[in-house]
């Protein structure tokens, strides 16, 4: 699993087929890690940034379902920016990566998959306490 301690782009096999595609993600295989969750954001204003916050264990991979909008990864001293805009290309983000999702397109779906249930107390929300605790020793891109 250590190839997957990096934020990273992962294809999801897709089944071409005139009649429509079909994509799939199993766990362990597609994603690294047994899933435990799915939650979705929609019906987003196009000037709406979500996000903003890191988890101390969670381990998610989302996927602009429909539409697109962009993802800025920040590990406490840099940032990365991910455009997601394809149904079958998920970004996993391992814990540890301050996350903020921007530039959402009309009528987009951001679903993100995780290996935790949800736990407040797995959200680091306040941005200096996440530099002070991640800066010292940031994680890889
Ligand atoms: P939040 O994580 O702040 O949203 P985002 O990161 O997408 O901008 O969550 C918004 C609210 O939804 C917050 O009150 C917590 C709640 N929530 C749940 O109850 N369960 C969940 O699985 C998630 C992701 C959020």
């Amino acid at each position: 699993m250590e190839k997957f301690s990096k934020p990273q782009i992962i294809e999801i096999p897709k089944i071409a087929d005139p009649r429509g595609n079909l994509s799939v993600i199993q766990e362990k295989d597609t994603v690294p890690f047994p899933i435990s969750r799915i939650f979705y954001l929609y019906d987003v204003p196009a000037d709406s940034s979500r996000g903003g916050h890191a988890h101390h264990i969670d381990n998610q991979f989302m996927i602009a379902l429909a539409g697109s909008f962009d993802v800025v990864l920040d590990n406490g001293r840099e940032s990365h920016r991910y455009t997601l805009n394809r149904p079958y290309l998920g970004l996993l983000i391992p814990p540890g990566y301050w996350r903020t999702m921007d530039n959402f397109s009309a009528g987009s779906v951001c679903m993100v998959i995780t290996d935790q249930p949800y736990d407040e107390s797995d959200y680091i929300r306040d941005y200096d306490e996440f530099k002070a605790l991640m800066a010292p020793n940031p994680k890889p891109f």
